[in-house]
Order: structure tokens, then C-alpha cells, then sequence
């Protein structure tokens, strides 16, 4: 068993590959806060997290620029006025066991509901840095590289990616020293990382060493070949890694937290719960749920505000009848986009976005 103590977690921190230490909070602790403790927050590394000695820790801005920065820490913590920002932070391969069910996606972590998690985070407005450093005219994208080492194919490199600049200059996109009012911890990127609330988790890269304006996306592996989505008929062996679409922003999700999968309930009432979030800053506006497989909906009750870069906690009360039940939810954003109900269309051979409606099975005596 992995050793979750080694990097702050509880104990109850569900390890879904022990090597590199990727791991999520079991739902029955993830839904007790709305601000996930640091100690339950999820972890996805794609190699071994590095231990940064602050002292040395210097950060780059670079590229498009008309003055170059190295920033250190304690110019980044003390002298540039800092902000907080709540956002939730999910995993591209949130929910993947589902299209694992459907068809095998080999060599992927199988995740399920778990790689998700609400922070509080307090650091820099990127995009300060980037107008005293100077954009040049041309830029476009903003790319962020990490300290970390990861070896893919043979060949070992740092884990990047890249935002559009017009992302890059939103209020909302940190460069991130504290999580939760404490420094970031190792496994969550000390001592800086970017937090680029509403896109998948891989943008947010941690243990930040440069951060490149430029006129092109990261051509870093993990925006150039992971991290892309392809149609179902397309499969490792057909892929041309051109042709695939960089993932940016997350999907509209909602997902059940209880009652959970097989749980055996009594006939009558049953109080439903899960979160909620909307895609590209709009709001979720609806969670219905289905005590009939989909047949039938009621809303959901809306409980927890949030922001439009946080989950939002729904609950509804459903009757359930004798026998084997699916409770299914499905969201709707202020953009009027709907979930899709089935994860057919959706599979793609990395195991990316699932965004289905949620269904969870339980027994009824
Ligand atoms: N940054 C670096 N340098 N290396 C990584 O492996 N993983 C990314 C992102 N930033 C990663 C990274 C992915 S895929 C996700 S989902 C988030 O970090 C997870 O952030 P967390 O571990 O703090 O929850």
C-alpha cells in the first residue's frame, strides 16, 4: 500500500497508482466540506514530485516579452499584491472507469469520481506578471513548465502546457504559493504553481520553473500529444496526434455522491447528493435527478454557492421502489448545455472528459 502519510494525506486517500502517488478522496469524506481539506485534496503526478529548496527556487518569465524576469520566491510571495481565488480543480480522466467499462483503455490511470477538489488558492494575478514584464505584440498563448521529470517513449523531459494569452490575462489565473492559507505542499506543487480555474488540471502545472510567452501552444508532450481528444473510431494504433483536439476547458459534470454504488437502501425517501460544475465560467443553473433509470426527473435542491470556477452541492429527496434502482443526474449551465446520456459517443482511446449523466446502482429492500 502506498504510504499517503508520506505526502500529508489521510489515511482513507484512495491511491490509484502508488508509483507516482495519483490518488483522490473517497466521497463519503469529499462531500462533508465544500473547501476540500489539503489533506483529502486529489493528486495526479506524472512522474516524481520534486522536493524545491525555496531558498534557490527561481522563476522565470520569458519569450514574448519586453522585459525578462527571474523572479524569487520572497519577490513573489511579499513584494506583488496577492489574491485568492476559490476553484475547483478536476482531472481530464475524472470518471474514466465508466468508458473503461464501455471499451478497455489500457495504460491509463482508472480513475473514478475521485480526482477532483475545491481549493482555496492564494498567489499572484498571472497576468500582473505578465504586464510588467511587457507583452510583445504577437503572442498568443502563455506556456508553463514544471521542475518535474517524466519519462514517456524513451525519452525523459519536464511536464508542460499552455493557455491562450487571452486566459492568461483573466482575472481569475494565479501563480499559486498557498493552498488553503498554507503553503502549497510538495505533492501540490510548492513553491509555486499555476491554478487556472474552469481548464482541465493538467494547465494548472506545478513546481512552475518558466513561464514562455509565445505565438504557438506548448509543444511540450502533455499539450501536443496527451491531454488531446479524438472521436471514438480513432485508437492508439490509428492515431495521428496532429489531428487531435487540445483540451482546455472542463466539461459540464455532475456527479453523485450518495447514496454510493451497491448501497443498500430501504424503500421510501432517500436523500440524493453530489457537485456540480459548469464549463468555460458559466454557472450551473440545474441538477436534475432520476429515480427510474432516466425515465422521470425531479430537480435537485442547489445548495452551496460557490463561483462560476467552483463545484456547486446539490441534494434531492427521491422515492425509491423495491428492487435493483439506477439513480441517474444530469446538469444544465447558463449556456443551456445539457449532459450527454450516454458515454458511447464520448469514449476516445485516452480516457478523457466524461461528462455523462451519472448513474449509480443500489439495491432497495
Ligand atoms: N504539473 C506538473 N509539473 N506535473 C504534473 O504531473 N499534473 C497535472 C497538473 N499539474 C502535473 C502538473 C494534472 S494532470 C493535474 S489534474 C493537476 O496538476 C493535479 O493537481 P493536484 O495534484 O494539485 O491535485
Amino acid at each position: 500500500m502506498a504510504d499517503t502519510n508520506m505526502w500529508g494525506k489521510h489515511p482513507a486517500q484512495l491511491v490509484r497508482d502508488a508509483q507516482w502517488f495519483n490518488s483522490g478522496p473517497p466521497p463519503e469524506l469529499l462531500r462533508r466540506s465544500f473547501v476540500t481539506p489539503t489533506d483529502l485534496f486529489f493528486t495526479r503526478n506524472h512522474g516524481a514530485v520534486p522536493l524545491i529548496d525555496a531558498a534557490d527556487y527561481r522563476l522565470k518569465v520569458e519569450g514574448l516579452v519586453e522585459h525578462p524576469l527571474t523572479l524569487d520566491l520572497e519577490t513573489i510571495r511579499t513584494a506583488m499584491p496577492g489574491q485568492s481565488v476559490a476553484a475547483t480543480l478536476a482531472c481530464a480522466g475524472l470518471r474514466r472507469d465508466e468508458l473503461q467499462a464501455h471499451r478497455p483503455i489500457p495504460g491509463e490511470v482508472a480513475w473514478g469520481a475521485e480526482p477532483v477538489s475545491n481549493g482555496v488558492w492564494t498567489g499572484v494575478p498571472l497576468r500582473d506578471v505578465l504586464l510588467s514584464a511587457g507583452v510583445k505584440p504577437g503572442a498568443a498563448h502563455v506556456e508553463f513548465a514544471g521542475m518535474d521529470e517524466v519519462s514517456r517513449h524513451g525519452k525523459t523531459f519536464g511536464f508542460g502546457g499552455s493557455i491562450p494569452l487571452d486566459k492568461a490575462l483573466s482575472s481569475e489565473v494565479l501563480l499559486a504559493f498557498d493552498l488553503n492559507g498554507e503553503p502549497l505542499p510538495p505533492a501540490h506543487g510548492f513553491p509555486i504553481r499555476a491554478v487556472v480555474p474552469g481548464c482541465i488540471g493538467a494547465r494548472s502545472v506545478k513546481w512552475l520553473s518558466s513561464i514562455t510567452v509565445t505565438d504557438h501552444p506548448s509543444p511540450n508532450y502533455f499539450q501536443a500529444h496527451a491531454y488531446k481528444t479524438f472521436p471514438p473510431e480513432i485508437t492508439p494504433e490509428t492515431v495521428r496526434w496532429e489531428d487531435g483536439l487540445m483540451l482546455h476547458d472542463l466539461p459540464l459534470n455532475a456527479v453523485i455522491w450518495s447514496p454510493l454504488p451497491d448501497e443498500v437502501l430501504d424503500t421510501g425517501p432517500v436523500d440524493v447528493e453530489g457537485w456540480s460544475m459548469a464549463s468555460g465560467g458559466n454557472v450551473v443553473e440545474r441538477v436534475e435527478v432520476s429515480a427510474d433509470g432516466g425515465l422521470s426527473w425531479i430537480d435537485a435542491e442547489l445548495t452551496e454557492e460557490g463561483n462560476r470556477w467552483t463545484w456547486r452541492f446539490w441534494s434531492a429527496r427521491l422515492s425509491l421502489k423495491p428492487g435493483r434502482q439506477t439513480i441517474v443526474a444530469r446538469a444544465t449551465d447558463s449556456a443551456g448545455q445539457r449532459q450527454p446520456e450516454f458515454v458511447d459517443g464520448l469514449w476516445n482511446f485516452k480516457g478523457y472528459m466524461n461528462n455523462a449523466w451519472h448513474r449509480v446502482n443500489v439495491e432497495v429492500v
